[in-house]
């Protein structure tokens, strides 16, 4: 064990602190967190919990929307300089403009936006929910923002909706290619491929499941298969190691985020020694960013 980890779980104890990680982090921030998940169902934890500080390991967009759902809690970002690279396709400007060129349309926005960019959408939604969220909109056309694979993904799963597509997508699962799945496949005839809908359609059309990653969790577990070829970041492969024993699992080489593995041992235990670095949003803003988060909660 890494002799950082009894100081952190020490002092989280004596600050009432939640220590929330994404299924990317690194093994051994996962390891010392008390909720592990997908965008999803951090947010969920984030909304109901009761810990005075709310520690936020993963990207600025979920300790965003971890402050958002529960604005009286002190939320803090071990690594504040964690930015989504797609989160930064898609400012509130060009929402802004794209609603004065589609009158009708909606917008539904993946939480992989800044909290400034969810202030001008209808409704957010997950790479786990966003087919139903999509579905349950009164409005025919939607501006889906900013993932084009997941809008395109979705499109195919709602054919009665006109769904309006972003150009934004996420460079770690853009670089997964048909070619290292089939050179895979080739090594692992018998494997199943289960990819995150952030993939390119192409690698959706070759995947046997599709999913977020909390999804594709619950897949392997119930699956009677033995070998699985994931399209998604590796850091996935530590819960999947150590929740799905005797499976094995095949990934992408490079299909790694730097900013989620940016959170290390050493910056979470600093967060809490220095209470910093606080997620601090201006009240206009949250006042209209909230909205969106919450209804895709209660519509979850
Ligand atoms: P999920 O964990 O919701 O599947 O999201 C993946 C992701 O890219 C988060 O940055
Ligand atoms: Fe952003 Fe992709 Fe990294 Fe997720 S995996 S944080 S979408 S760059």
């Amino acid at each position: 064990m890494d002799p950082l980890t009894d100081t952190i779980i020490a002092l989280k104890k004596q600050r009432n602190a939640a220590i929330l990680a994404h299924n990317y982090c690194l093994p051994e921030v996962q390891d010392i967190a008390d909720h592990i998940g997908d965008s999803l169902g951090l947010s969920v934890i984030a909304s109901r919990s009761d810990a005075d500080i709310i520690v936020f390991c993963g990207v600025t967009f979920m300790a965003e929307s971890a402050k958002l759902l529960n604005r009286k809690k002190k939320v803090l970002m071990p690594e504040p300089a964690a930015t989504c690279p797609m989160a930064s396709m898609c400012s509130a400007e060009q929402i802004s403009d794209a609603k004065s060129c589609y009158r009708d349309a909606c917008v539904v926005g993946y939480v992989n936006t800044t909290a400034s960019a969810k202030a001008e959408m209808d409704i957010c939604c997950t790479s786990s929910n966003a087919v139903s969220i999509v579905s349950s909109m009164k409005e025919k056309e939607i501006i889906f923002v900013p993932d084009i694979n997941l809008g395109t993904y979705v499109a195919s799963k709602v054919p009665s909706k006109n769904v309006i597509l972003w150009n934004g997508y996420c460079p770690v699962h853009q670089s997964i290619t048909v070619q290292n799945i089939t050179e895979l496949k080739k090594k692992h005839p018998k494997a199943t491929v289960i990819a995150h809908p952030e993939c390119r359609k192409e690698v959706l059309d070759i995947s046997d499941e599709i999913g977020s990653t909390e999804k594709m969790l619950e897949y392997v577990r119930s699956s009677g298969g033995k070998e699985f070829i994931v399209a998604t970041e590796i850091g996935m492969l530590h819960r999947l190691r150590k929740e799905c024993p005797g499976k094995e699992f095949y990934f992408i080489d490079h299909a790694l985020c730097s900013v989620m593995k940016m959170t290390t041992l050493s910056s979470v235990l600093r967060a809490l020694e220095t209470m910093g670095t606080e997620v601090v949003l201006d009240d206009g803003t949250m006042e209209r960013a909230e909205g969106p988060l919450r209804k895709m909660i209660e519509l979850k």
